[in-house]
């Protein structure tokens, strides 16, 4: 796996770091430079609904920016993508993040609920009320009505596979490497929730159709821009 890995950032890197011309036939393009990172977040549902891969394609290109810089300062772990985006400079992170985030690939077809219709309520209730006595947002309050992320920093919470989502939480939850090692708003409210309403989340979420598009900034409440200012107020991405 390692030497696989080392192979693709060879690739991702391009002539320009390695000091050669491209091999003639092959253009030098962003889309040629980024395949090795297609083999796992291709424009297909390669290994399935359960798969671990997460989309990026579509996604805000802040968001996508923050986590690529995250993946590359340790800030989130995963090792093979830790490799590939070793001493990759934030300009190029910023061209990546864009390029994916203009891409338009088809959804997957919304995995099967085997929720309660009890459960199925009251995830409805957290999704778009929040819960005010824990001080929980509606998450429809940050990730747009449609839950379709608000641009340029809040992700899209539709067309996640649920292994993915289940992981996310227990990352923000346990404070471990894989995400969430320096507190911010999300991570703080998946520590208000419970252990059943992240497994419920997790078969919601991915249960349901994706319709809809990213909002912009203006629908967040001062409030709540306020609550993620350590995300917002990152520098380095164009505003
Ligand atoms: C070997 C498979 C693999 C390769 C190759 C790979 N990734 Fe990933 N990527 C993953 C996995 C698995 C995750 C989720 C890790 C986690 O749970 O934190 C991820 C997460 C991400 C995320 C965060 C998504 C989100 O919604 O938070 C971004 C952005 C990303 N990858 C971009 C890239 C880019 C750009 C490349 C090429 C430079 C790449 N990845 C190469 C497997 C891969
Ligand atoms: C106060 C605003 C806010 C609220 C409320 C909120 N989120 Fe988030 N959420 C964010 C931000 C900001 C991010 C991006 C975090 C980052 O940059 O690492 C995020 C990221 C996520 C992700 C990661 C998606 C991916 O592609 O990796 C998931 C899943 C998620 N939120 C689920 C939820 C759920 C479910 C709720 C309701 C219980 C919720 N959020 C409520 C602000 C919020």
């Amino acid at each position: 796996m390692k030497f696989i890995v080392f192979i693709l950032s060879v690739i991702l890197s391009g002539p320009a770091m390695a000091q050669q011309p491209a091999p003639s036939g092959i253009p030098d393009t962003l889309e040629q430079r980024v395949k090795p990172c297609t083999i796992c977040h291709g424009d297909e549902d390669r290994a399935g609904r359960d798969a671990y891969y997460p989309r990026i394609a579509g996604k805000p290109a802040g968001y996508l920016f923050n986590q690529l810089r995250n993946f590359r300062d340790g800030k989130r772990y995963y090792q093979a993508m830790a490799i590939l985006l070793e001493n990759l400079s934030d300009e190029y992170l910023l061209e990546i993040a864009q390029y994916f985030a203009s891409l338009k690939y088809p959804y997957p077809e919304p995995a099967v609920n085997t929720l309660s219709s009890a459960e199925i309520q009251s995830m409805e209730t957290l999704i778009h009320s929040g819960d005010p006595g824990r001080d929980i947002p509606a998450c429809s309050a940050c990730h747009g009505k449609a839950l379709m992320g608000v641009k340029p920093y809040i992700p899209s919470l539709l067309g996640l596979p649920h292994a993915y989502v289940a992981a996310q939480f227990g990352g923000w939850r346990n404070g471990g490497i894989m995400r969430g090692q320096t507190p911010d708003c999300m991570s703080e409210i998946a520590k208000k929730l419970s252990q059943e309403e992240v497994n419920a989340l997790a078969m919601w979420l991915p249960a349901q159709p994706v319709t809809g598009e990213s909002a912009e900034m203006e629908v967040l409440s001062p409030e709540l821009v306020q609550r993620c200012q350590t995300i917002f107020s990152r520098e380095g991405f164009p505003q």
